[in-house]
C-alpha cells in the first residue's frame, strides 16, 4: 500500500498562555504507514507529547490536517470521528493514573468498549470470550481480571493499558513514554509484545521516547523534534548511520549517557541559551545553542530531502 495509515500536513498546535503563544508544534508533516512505526525524539518539553494528542484530536489543532487513511480528520463532525475513534488509540507512561483504582481489571478492559457503545457493560459469553482473548494476547494472566489496579506491578498495569486499547481492535496507537517508567528487564517485555502485536495485527505505532536506545530498536523511521520543530526525519538506521542536524548529533554523540528526561536535562552537551517556545522568532529554534548558527539560521527553517527519504533542515558542520 502506497498511501499512508495515517499522515500530518503542517501540522501546528500552540497554545494561548499569559505570556504569548506556545508553539508546541511547528509545521510538522509526517507518515506512517501500516504495520511500521514512527519514533518521535526529543528532549523534555519539546512537543511529543503534543504532536501524538494532535493528531489523535485530543487537543484541536492550530493549523495543518491529520490524513488518516486519506481523509482529513480534521474537518470531522463528532459522529464522524466516534466512527473512527477506535481506529486510533493512545498508551500512556503511567497507566496507574489512568486506570480507575476501583475498578477490576475485568471492568477496566471492557470499559472502553461500553463508552463507545453507550450500553452497560454486557456480560455475555461472547464478552467474556473477548477479554480472555485480548488479555492472552496482551500476556495477563486469566486469573488477574478479578484483581485491581493496586495488585498489579508496573508492567503488567501496562500490559493493561494496552489491553485497553486492543479490545477496540485499532489500527493506530500513539505510544507515549509507554516504558519510561519502567525497570529494563520490563521494559523489553513490553516492547516485544508491542512489535509482536504489530506483526500480528498490522498495526503502526507513532511511539513517543526520549530514550533512544528504546527508539532504535523499536522503529522503522525516526523523527528527531526540537522546540516543536522537526530537525531530522530518516529511516531508523539511516538516522544511527548518518545523523546531520547539529541537535541530532549533540543527542547522538552524548549516548550512552544521555537522557533527555527533565531531571537529567542537564547532563545533554550542549551549550548556550535555550530559546523559548512562546512567541517565537522565525527560524531554527535550536539557533541559540548551535555552535554553526549563523544569521540565516536565525530567519528560516525548513527540512530538505537530503538522500532519499532523510530530512533534515540543516547540515552545518558536517563534512
Ligand atoms: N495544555 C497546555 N497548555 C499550555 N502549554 C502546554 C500545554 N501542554 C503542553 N504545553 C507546552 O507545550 C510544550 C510541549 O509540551 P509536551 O508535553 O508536548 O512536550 P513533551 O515533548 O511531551 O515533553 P515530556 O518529554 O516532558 O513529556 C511545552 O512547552 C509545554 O509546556
Ligand atoms: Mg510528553
Amino acid at each position: 500500500m502506497d498511501r499512508p495509515l495515517i499522515e500530518t500536513k503542517n501540522l501546528c498546535k500552540y497554545f494561548k498562555t499569559h505570556r504569548g503563544m506556545l508553539h508546541a508544534v511547528e509545521d510538522v508533516n509526517m507518515k506512517i504507514f501500516e504495520g511500521k512505526t514512527l519514533g518521535v525524539v526529543g528532549e523534555s518539553g519539546c512537543g511529543k507529547s503534543t504532536l501524538g494528542r494532535t493528531v489523535l484530536r485530543l487537543h484541536q489543532a492550530t493549523s495543518g490536517e491529520v490524513l488518516f487513511e486519506g481523509e482529513n480528520i480534521l474537518k470531522y463532525s463528532r459522529q464522524q470521528m466516534n466512527r473512527i475513534h477506535r481506529n486510533m488509540q493512545m498508551i500512556f507512561q503511567d497507566p496507574y493514573s489512568s486506570l480507575d483504582p476501583r475498578m477490576s481489571i475485568r471492568a477496566l478492559i471492557t470499559e472502553p468498549l461500553t463508552v463507545l457503545s453507550g450500553k452497560e457493560k454486557e456480560s455475555s459469553k461472547e464478552m467474556d470470550d473477548r477479554v480472555s482473548r485480548i488479555m492472552e494476547m496482551c500476556g495477563l494472566p486469566r486469573h488477574y481480571s478479578n484483581l485491581y489496579p493496586h495488585e498489579l506491578d508496573g508492567g503488567m498495569r501496562q500490559r493493561v493499558g494496552l489491553a485497553r486499547a486492543m479490545i477496540l481492535d485499532p489500527k493506530f496507537i500513539v505510544c507515549d513514554e509507554p516504558v519510561s517508567a519502567l525497570d529494563v528487564s520490563i521494559q523489553a517485555q513490553i516492547l516485544n509484545l508491542l512489535m509482536d502485536l504489530q506483526d500480528r495485527h498490522g498495526l503502526s505505532y507513532m511511539f513517543i521516547t526520549h530514550d533512544l536506545a528504546v527508539v532504535k530498536h523499536i522503529s522503522d523511521e525516526i523523527m528527531v523534534m526540537y522546540m516543536g520543530q522537526v530537525v531530522e526525519y530518516a529511516p531508523s538506521a539511516e538516522l544511527f548511520r548518518n545523523h546531520v542536524h547539529p541537535y541530532t548529533r549533540a543527542l547522538l554523540n552524548s549516548i550512552p549517557t544521555i537522557d533527555l528526561s527533565r531531571r537529567n536535562r542537564e547532563r545533554v552537551t550542549i551549550t548556550g541559551e535555550v530559546s523559548s517556545p512562546i512567541n517565537p522568532a522565525p527560524g531554527c529554534r535550536f539557533a541559540p545553542r548551535c555552535p554553526f548558527a549563523t544569521e540565516e539560521c536565525k530567519q528560516k527553517h525548513e527540512l530538505k530531502e537530503i538522500s532519499p527519504g532523510h530530512f533534515a533542515s540543516c547540515t552545518k558542520g558536517v563534512n
